[in-house]
């Protein structure tokens, strides 16, 4: 039986993936390269330092511990330009009914996001209320594909990881919310993410029991 859902935020909820590519490109430009939208798909769901590290190897450039905080810090600002004039339209297609079901049927709904600015998000969509349980960077310090982030919502909610449903965009997301003996549904694409549960392009029209069905057929 499934009681609780937890979603990712970056990417399920809202298209913030779109900020986070656009800062770090200004981080690569201004170090004199960059990377495609492709190699930033590898970037979801990574911690802040982690993707960091990533784009610093892709670049080939050497920094020491301070410049790496440094510019963790400035592509954290030009982001958080981007996030503070977020509005609720921002919300992807699909998910407040999506949500509203889910609300409906009694099933608990928690967040579970590697981003450190993940209540700032919620709360510039409007959403923070509708989570009884937010677990963001500072509470899951374990990158994605611990499983971290997700046993703690789930702690949260009194539920065991077998009774929720994890919601991901991302390939570490999944691999994560595997590890944790949750059920894990990608959003998104099947190239990314068919080591899913199953996987569906967005919420628009999407209700809990045509993902139980899909689960359970795939079982
Ligand atoms: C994840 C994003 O949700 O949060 C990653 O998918 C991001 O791209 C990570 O690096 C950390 O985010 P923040 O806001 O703490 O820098
Ligand atoms: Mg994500």
């Amino acid at each position: 039986m499934i009681k609780a859902c937890i979603f990712d935020l970056d990417g399920v909820i809202v298209d913030t993936a779109k900020y986070h590519f656009l800062a770090w490109r200004r981080l690569a430009n201004e170090l004199g390269f960059d990377f495609t939208e492709e190699e930033n798909e590898q970037l979801k769901g990574v911690s802040r330092m982690g993707s960091l590290e990533l784009i610093l190897q892709w670049g080939g450039i050497r920094l020491s511990e301070e410049e790496k905080q440094a510019w963790a810090e400035k592509k954290n600002n030009w982001y958080r330009e981007y996030i503070l004039k977020m509005q609720p339209d921002e919300i992807l297609e699909g998910v407040l009914p999506f949500l509203d079901g889910l609300q409906q049927r009694g099933v608990q709904l928690g967040l579970g996001s590697a981003s450190k600015n993940a209540l700032d998000i919620i709360t510039q969509v409007g959403l923070r209320n509708r989570f009884s349980s937010i677990v963001d960077g500072a509470r899951a310090p374990k990158s994605k594909p611990d499983p971290q982030v997700f046993l703690i919502g789930a702690r949260d909610l009194g539920r065991q990881p077998s009774e929720c449903i994890v919601f991901e965009d991302a390939a570490k997301g999944i691999d994560a919310a595997l590890n944790g003996g949750f059920f894990a549904v990608g959003v998104g694409r099947e190239e990314h993410l068919g080591h899913a549960h199953w996987v569906t392009p967005n919420f628009i029209g999407l209700t809990l029991d045509d993902i139980l069905r899909a689960i359970h057929q795939n079982a």
